[in-house]
């Protein structure tokens, strides 16, 4: 396992240092074009965003009670500030899995975010840099994760596995990550198949359709292969029936909105779009993918074979349950990030803080447990690291950021959540993170 000396921001004082840069401009009449209030943030994105974007980002599973369920256990929980600690310097550095870490924060994995921005991955890579914390690079990144790896510039990165039905399609990601230098393997466990997301299903909206969010294959040896495979078939299906399989934008004409989507396909997919435009490739390479992006027969069996397959640490995603935690550590995990992919599964489910609570209690204070899904400010992080999160993940807030202002945007957000957890520890009385202690909370 490799570590990695983060470069630290001046540890004396994050949030200051945030208060300094919002509010020096702002004596001259400059507002932060990224809003450190979250429903602000939420709101003003939105303005930005396409309405197909918004409903990819924003939504989640059937009625969004698991969204409202994630952020209300926060409110369940009150912060007891304790007085004259003298805390004038603070320390917001934790190690987890090895990794160096400057804050316990990381950004979360983020499918499909071109949507929002195009090298959406490469300008969060960069904010997430500019910052000084780790990107978990998605599964269904707009960016092979060479290149998104580069753009990272030394700071950490972990990668994020849907397991594919096809096997060697999972070796050869794998091994892709752990060339381009990934310090951890994160598979996530709740994404078997897409969970019943409304906003989504009332546009028709599905981002891979489009080949929006599948570079991650395009940018593959064995998933090309695979699209060749099929191209070979398929054209000697398309012969015997007289169909010629050469002229897409034909087929596309004839059906609404098929030139938009062939259009979409034909610049997200590697090559020139003209060419892309009368390949049946393209197409083909969205079809592959429908078929065999994630795998809903998987169990233990398959987890138990990461051990031989990668000598990165290995970390679940999408635990809820805290006898699946138990069991994961007993298989040999390294850590579970407990998570219900911000409500975008299954509805009513269980709120991923209260699950927190379950799972640390089970699995005792060493097991190194991570935590997302309803996180949005300094206050947030500092309750679930009361609660025993060694760090959380940042999702949502930091598209939004991305969809404002790019990469300054996403930093900024990541800069807003870090400072407001500086000052709430020098606050309270925390001057490192390990001060940060369950005593220090009451349920409201
Ligand atoms: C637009 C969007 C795309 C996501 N794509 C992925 C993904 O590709 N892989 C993954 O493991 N989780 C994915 N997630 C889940 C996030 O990693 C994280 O669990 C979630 O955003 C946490 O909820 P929150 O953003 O409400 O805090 C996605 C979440 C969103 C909002």
């Amino acid at each position: 396992m490799s570590t990695h000396q983060t470069p630290l921001p001046s540890a004396a004082g994050r949030g200051r240092a945030r208060q300094d840069a919002i509010y020096r401009p702002g004596a001259l009449g400059v507002t932060p074009t990224v809003p450190t209030d979250m429903a602000r943030l939420e709101s003003r994105a939105q303005s930005v965003m396409s309405r197909r974007a918004w409903a990819y980002i924003a939504g989640g599973a059937g009625s969004g009670a698991t969204m409202r369920a994630n952020r209300a256990a926060f409110d369940r929980w009150q912060v007891v500030p304790r007085m004259l600690h003298a805390t004038t310097e603070r320390d917001l550095r934790t190690t987890v899995l090895g990794t160096e870490l400057a804050a316990p924060l990381l950004l979360a994995p983020v499918g499909a975010a071109g949507l929002v921005a195009q090298d959406a991955d490469l300008h969060i890579a960069e904010g997430a840099h500019a910052s000084g914390i780790p990107y978990v690079f998605s599964c269904q990144g707009c960016s092979p994760m060479e290149a998104t790896a580069r753009a990272m510039a030394g700071t950490p990165f972990w990668y994020q596995l849907y397991w594919s039905t096809d096997e060697q399609l999972v070796d050869s990601m794998i091994g892709r990550a752990e060339a381009a230098g990934a310090q951890a393997l994160v598979v996530t466990l709740d994404t078997t198949m897409l969970g019943w997301r409304t906003q989504d299903l009332d546009l028709g909206s599905l981002p891979f359709a489009r080949g929006e969010g599948i570079a991650q294959y395009t940018s593959d040896p064995r998933f090309m292969q695979l699209v060749r495979e099929r191209l070979g078939a398929g054209a000697r299906a398309a012969q015997s029936l007289g169909i010629d399989p050469r002229r897409p934008l034909r087929a596309a004409r004839a059906a609404k909105g098929g030139v938009g989507t062939l259009l979409s396909m034909s610049r997200t997919h590697p090559g020139g779009v003209r060419d892309n435009l009368r390949s049946p490739e393209p197409r083909a390479a969205v079809e592959t993918f429908l078929d065999i992006y994630s795998n809903p027969g998987l169990s233990w069996e398959h987890i138990a074979t990461l051990r031989e397959r990668t000598s990165l640490p290995v970390v679940l995603k999408g635990v809820l349950h805290e006898d699946d935690a138990r069991r994961a550590f007993d298989a040999g995990v390294d850590a579970v990030v407990v998570s219900n992919h911000g409500g975008r599964q299954v509805d009513r489910s269980i709120a991923a803080l209260d699950a927190l609570v379950r799972v640390r209690q089970a699995v005792g204070p060493d097991p190194t447990v991570l935590m997302d899904s309803g996180v949005r400010s300094g206050a947030d992080l500092f309750v679930a690291l009361a609660l025993g999160a060694d760090a959380c993940l940042l999702g949502r807030p930091h598209v939004y950021g991305l969809a404002l202002d790019g990469a300054a945007g996403v930093s900024a957000v990541i800069d807003n959540v870090l400072g407001e957890l500086d000052l709430t520890m020098g606050l309270v009385g925390a001057a490192s993170i390990a001060d940060i202690t369950r005593d220090l909370l009451v349920q409201a």
